[in-house]
């Protein structure tokens, strides 16, 4: 097979959110960038992810020149609710952070943005690259081999941004015994339905009840999404829609369940819920971004939101190096990501532990009474103060990025 080689400054491995959003940031500095993804752009969209964004999120997007459509068809969202077996608390974003909002816009949309931009620019993207390896990414100059469209390629670059998702090469290239990763599966899953049904609410309400979690969110005055917590055992076939539509109603409060428009489902699916964390997240010219390095349960609405503060950093970083010569700099990566990855940790993980049932689940897994009841006690506490209801807020809608 033909050898070709190609060179850039970064190498980007993947074009979910994080690589593109990346990709997009650097190239408006002067920063040669290819990313390189393993499936097609089609199969990318076609994957239905969360849709609530931090204002630090929005910023970047606009910054990459990318926020056009957002800023027309996005939703400022000023607050959303939370309801405990039917009782609903309203949580004020806005009221109880000084003005600050989220924006609920799906994460499909955005991605559809970012690869259209990218296009248009005339960024260079391989899709459906296969065989795809790092090499010497301790060495000054890494490279990545991979084979695209029977051809083999040599992609030799300064750096490489591993924005490959949870099941990405880049984590497995750092040596395991330099690498700790911390994970925590939890003994349920969310069945999400997305149906062009008029949504129930036009805030989110997350559902805490004695069935089980559930959650009404949007895409649009015409779109909704709804998750129910299920057990792990369920299977997506055996959730018929008129099942999912009763289900959902039981755990609403009563007043919005009378008037829950359902539909046929447009699509249907089960996620599990992991917390998971890979320190530090760089090795040599390596560093991973995203969802590469960490995963949260969805509760908090915070893995896109999570995956933008490391793209934040890295392209603070390498604009330095490449502006200023300061390539020390890039040994501050991880130190400064993961502050502000454990504090979306451990956030999402509070929520989710808060906001669902986890009665029947084995013990070792948090299934006793007296951790049901702790729960209990902590979201009323929590639902019922000012000062508890700000917690919420401020980390809903997202902790500041940090200089670098
Ligand atoms: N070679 C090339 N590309 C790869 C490889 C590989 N070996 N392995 C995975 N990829 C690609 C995947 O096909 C995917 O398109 O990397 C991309 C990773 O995208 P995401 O999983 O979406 O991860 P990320 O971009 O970090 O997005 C952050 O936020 O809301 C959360 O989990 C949600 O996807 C979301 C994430
Ligand atoms: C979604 O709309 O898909 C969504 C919103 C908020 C979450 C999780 C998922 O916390």
């Amino acid at each position: 097979m033909f050898l070709q080689t190609i060179k850039t400054q970064v190498a980007i491995i993947g074009a979910g959110p994080s690589g593109l959003l990346l990709g997009q940031l650097l190239a408006k500095q002067g920063i040669s960038n290819i990313i390189l993804e393993r499936v097609t752009g089609d199969y990318v969209l076609g994957r239905i992810r969360a849709g609530i964004l931090e204002q630090g999120f929005v910023n970047l997007v606009r910054e990459a020149g990318v926020g056009a459509r957002m800023d027309r068809e996005g939703e400022i969202h000023e607050g959303f609710a939370i309801a405990v077996n039917g009782k609903l608390t309203h949580i004020d974003l806005k009221g109880l952070t000084g003005g600050k909002t989220v924006m609920c816009y799906g994460q499909v949309e955005i991605t559809k943005d970012l690869m259209e931009a990218r296009a248009a620019a005339g960024l260079s993207t391989y899709y459906q690259t296969s065989e795809l390896a790092l090499h010497d990414v301790n060495a000054e100059q890494p490279s990545v081999t991979f084979n695209y469209q029977g051809q083999a390629y040599t992609l030799s670059c300064d750096y490489i941004a591993g924005c490959d998702g949870f099941h990405g090469v880049s984590r497995q290239t750092i040596p395991q015994a330099l690498r700790t990763e911390h994970e925590r599966v939890y003994p349920f899953g969310w069945l999400g339905v997305l149906s062009d049904t008029p949504p129930v609410s036009e805030e989110l309400i997350y559902c805490h009840h004695e069935r089980g979690f559930a959650l009404a969110s949007r895409r649009s005055a015409t779109r909704s999404r709804y998750y129910l917590q299920v057990p792990l055992t369920e299977k997506v076939e055996d959730w018929s829609d008129d099942a999912f539509w009763e289900e959902l109603k039981r755990r609403l409060p009563a007043e919005l369940a009378e008037q829950l428009v359902t539909g046929p489902s447009i699509e249907k699916s089960i996620a599990p819920l992991r917390s998971f964390v890979c320190e530090p997240m760089q090795y040599g010219q390596l560093f991973l971004v995203g969802d590469a390095a960490h995963i949260v349960p969805p509760t908090g609405a915070k893995g896109l939101n999570l995956a933008a503060s490391d793209v934040a950093t890295l392209y603070a970083i390498l604009t330095r190096v490449y502006q200023q010569g300061d390539k020390a700099c890039t040994s501050r990566y991880s130190e400064i990501a993961l502050r502000r990855v454990w504090n979306g940790e451990r956030f999402s993980w509070w929520m989710s532990n808060m906001l669902h049932n986890y009665q029947g689940m084995p013990v070792a897994d948090m299934g006793s009474l007296t951790f049901k009841r702790f729960m209990e006690s902590e979201l009323n506490y929590y639902l019922q103060s000012e000062a508890g209801r700000r917690v919420i807020a401020e980390q809903y809608v997202g902790l500041a990025y940090e200089s670098v």
